[in-house]
């Protein structure tokens, strides 16, 4: 989508015409402008009314990302995290690891309306439609190095859940945390993480922490999708607002970023373990290698490492191409 194209989505309503003459005249563009870059966004997948004489209409409510209203909803946290709203961006991650390198300071954060190519683990595409998901990266700077911030995906994907709770996805049962850090509601995947770093072996690391939540999902995103998938729209008839959301989750990753820098992932251990719906369940655990072993899930280690026992022996696994499925004993 052209730039204009996201300027004037933030100008239309679902409530009313918008005249495309007084939008030509405020964007200093002619009324084919305003139809092309219109244009842009119905291919988007955006649904936009338009009827001689009165203009554009949302065909239905669109929240757009508003630095405004996340900064007021940030509250203390605005001063440890910075911002920046793209219209759009390959991925966020990319962008933000390539800000990192040239030196940009911890808590920036980019939250993008659109990725071009959204990337998730294990070398999958992150899919989203727009409006229909809220994408964001948070760069933090640690002292230590990598090898020690094992527990750290498991802290992003609580403050996740916290957050996803505090705002209003109060049902405790239906939202939980598929181990290392995959948010899923009803058995199906909500919200994923990707977390990248650069730095020393020894530190200091800056790690690029990526988060996807699911807002609403069209018929045709499910269908993109290689994974059961949800979305927050189908789990309340109350969904919140993307704004507040992101802020949502931005204080509670401060909360617990700071927490876990001081005191590491045991002192959230026994909380996320409550949140694993994978707890006490048997499961295979499937290799890299395409090869895979039946176990059952016992805890979590304090570098976050899964412990589950394998004909009664314990096996330590750690994040990285290894991936569980639940099985039925
Ligand atoms: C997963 O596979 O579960 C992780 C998905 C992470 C997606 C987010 S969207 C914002 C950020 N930018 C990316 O390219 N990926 C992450």
């Amino acid at each position: 989508m052209r730039p204009l194209a996201f300027s004037l989505l933030r100008e239309l309503s679902h409530a009313h015409f918008t005249s495309g003459a007084m939008l030509a005249s405020k964007y200093a563009v002619s009324r084919s402008a305003i139809s092309d870059a219109l244009g842009d966004a119905r291919e988007a997948g955006i649904g936009i009314l338009s009827l001689t004489r009165k203009g554009y209409r949302l065909a239905l409510p669109l929240e757009m990302l508003d630095i405004e209203r996340i900064r007021a909803a940030l509250g203390a946290t605005a001063k440890r995290v910075d911002v920046l709203v793209l219209p759009t961006v390959d991925s966020t991650n990319s962008a933000l690891m390539e800000r990192a390198s040239g030196g940009a300071p911890s808590g920036l954060c980019l939250v993008a309306e659109s990725q071009t190519a959204g990337r998730g683990r294990r070398g999958r595409v992150w899919h989203s439609a727009f409006g229909e998901s809220l994408m964001f990266s948070l760069l933090w700077r640690f002292d230590k190095g990598a090898a020690e911030l094992g527990g750290l995906s498991l802290v992003v994907g609580l403050a996740v859940v916290r957050a996803l709770r505090a705002s209003g996805l109060t049902d405790a049962g239906r939202v939980g945390l598929k181990w290392p850090n995959d948010v899923i509601a009803d058995n199906a995947k909500l919200a994923g993480v990707l977390i990248e770093s650069q730095g020393e072996m020894a530190g200091p690391t800056a790690v690029v922490i990526g988060i996807g939540i699911n807002i609403g999902q069209s018929a045709a995103m499910t269908a993109r999708i290689d994974q059961p998938s949800t979305a927050v729209a189908a789990l309340t008839s109350m969904p919140p607002s993307r704004n507040l959301l992101l802020a949502a989750v931005l204080r509670e990753l401060v909360t617990l970023l700071d927490i876990f820098r001081t005191r590491g992932f045991a002192a959230l251990k026994g909380e996320w373990q409550a949140q694993h719906v994978l707890h006490g369940k048997p499961v295979r655990v499937l290799f890299a290698d395409g090869s895979g072993v039946d176990a059952t899930v016992k805890t979590v280690g304090d570098d976050g490492a899964l412990i589950v026992t394998v004909n009664g022996r314990a096996l330590h696994i750690v994040a990285g191409e290894v991936s569980l499925r639940q099985i039925t004993p």
